[in-house]
């Protein structure tokens, strides 16, 4: 550990922490003492200072729109064929696959791919209609039910494993929710179909009618994936972590992230931007109204899509899902989605503006991923389970990296009181 220290000073005392940096400049005040020592803590609401761990496996500088994983930049994964099976590998085990370690883990990922039979009569009496996000989180926990031997994982393999039986099965899982919520038949997923077309097949496919899924498709839900595969310490990932921390397994601890994505803050932004697309395209809005509602303290409305807790300039990830728009509308029958275009007058409205300028709100990755998704034929009610499905790769890295932090103890932050002082119990006889 490196000799800095930093000085507070504070009711006559000089109180020295220790400094610790990071491989790309961060510098943070040690503070993991303070209260022990000094009966001292530090007040950070919701967390925006508080680094909560060392991390290696992804990197953003939000001033000038940096995302990289395991120190790749985000866009040389999105060249050529975009991989995620590639690129979750790497976020888990912290390395690019060999040849033959991206064949093992393809593999295992086949092998694992189906549910427990009777994992499809969980939701017999939840309705159709029922949010998938409540969904896809109740099944992950269920999940747990049926692989006990992978609570405690001792060795990489059983890592691995694990990894293997989460990100498969999710998408199982995901489609699964949709045939139901329409009242199709479930399709197997079919082992000689890659990770995504698989998908799209159990997503789409008849009993009787393969549904054939163009490359472009292919690429654009491989780009989407992997642009969702991680994001550092955002809401879920944090959650994924303290659940974690207490010890709880992998299947509880990444059911509790998904919990955390569905709200509108986090991953369920990008169905309240299709919400307002759709909303401004049947007339009831302008895109301007939008800009002014969004302006105004007195409405709690938001530019979904817009503004991110670290990105303080474009989202790269947005940048590259808006040019992925292009090619990939480009090749399919429906190419005018005026949605498409409403989102690019907002945006033009947005950033000539001062009030999102002065504040330094760009488009985020929700911006742009739920069209992605739409012209795939995706449901709007579905965004933020396919969401999850890329970010799985991310928490299960997450969670393995707080499980094997050395001295790591249970996440539990402190508070500022600011209650009543010591007050007596009243009978209720004697209550005005
Ligand atoms: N529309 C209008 N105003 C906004 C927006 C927005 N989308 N985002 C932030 N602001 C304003 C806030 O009102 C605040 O203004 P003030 O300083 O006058 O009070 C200022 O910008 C700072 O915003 P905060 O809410 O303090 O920023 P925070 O870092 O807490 O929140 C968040 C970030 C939640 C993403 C926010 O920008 C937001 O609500 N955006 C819309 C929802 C969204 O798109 N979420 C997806 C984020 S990406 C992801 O999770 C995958």
């Amino acid at each position: 550990m490196s000799k800095e220290k930093a000085i507070l000073t504070l009711d006559g005392k000089r109180i020295e922490f220790p400094v610790v940096r990071g491989t790309e400049g961060d510098v943070a005040i040690d503070i993991s003492k303070l209260y022990e020592e000094h009966h001292i803590t530090t007040f950070d609401p919701s967390l925006a200072n508080t680094a909560v761990c060392k991390s290696t496996i992804t990197y953003i500088d939000g001033d000038k729109g940096i995302l990289r994983y395991r120190g790749i930049p985000i866009e040389q994964f999105v060249t050529n064929s975009p991989n995620f099976v590639e690129v979750a590998y790497l976020l888990l085990s912290g390395h690019l696959p060999t040849r033959e370690e991206g064949i093992t883990f393809r593999n295992r990922l086949t092998e694992n791919e189906l549910l427990n039979e009777t994992m499809r009569y969980q939701f017999r009496s939840v309705p159709t209609s029922a949010p998938p996000m409540a969904q896809l989180s109740a099944s992950l926990s269920n999940l747990a039910c049926f692989h006990r031997d992978l609570f405690v994982l001792d060795t990489d393999d059983e890592f691995m494993d694990v990894s293997a039986q989460l990100i498969s099965k999710i998408r199982t899982v995901a489609a699964f929710i949709y045939r139901r919520s329409q009242g199709l038949p479930y399709i197997y997923p079919n082992p000689n179909l890659r990770y995504c077309a698989n998908f799209l097949h159990m997503m789409f496919s008849l009993p009787y009618a393969h549904h054939e899924v163009s490359p472009e498709v292919e690429d654009a839900l491989n780009l989407i994936l992997i642009l969702h595969a991680d994001h550092e310490q955002n809401c879920s990932a944090a959650t994924v972590r303290t659940v974690g921390s207490s010890r709880a397994n992998v299947f509880a601890s990444c059911a509790a992230g998904i919990s955390a994505l569905w709200g509108p803050l986090h991953g369920g932004a990008n169905v309240e931007v299709m919400e307002m697309l759709d909303g401004i395209h049947r007339g009831g809005l302008t895109p301007e109204d939008c800009i002014q509602m969004a302006k105004d303290k007195n409405n709690a409305f938001r530019l979904f899509g817009f503004g991110h807790r670290i990105y303080k300039n474009y989202d790269p990830r947005a940048k590259i899902l808006r040019e992925a728009c292009d090619r990939v509308f480009a090749t399919m029958k429906n190419q005018n989605d005026p949605l498409l275009n409403i989102a690019r007058k907002l945006e033009e409205l947005a950033l000539a503006d001062s009030y999102f300028i002065d504040r330094k709100l760009y488009p985020n990755v929700d911006f742009y991923s739920g069209l992605l998704l739409r012209a795939m034929g995706i449901p709007t009610n579905m965004f933020t389970v396919m969401f999850a499905i890329g970010r799985l790769p991310g928490w299960i890295a997450q969670w393995k990296e707080q499980h094997d932090t050395i001295g790591g103890r249970i996440i539990r932050p402190r508070q500022v009181y600011v209650g009543n002082t010591e007050t007596n119990y009243i009978p209720v006889e004697q209550r005005p």
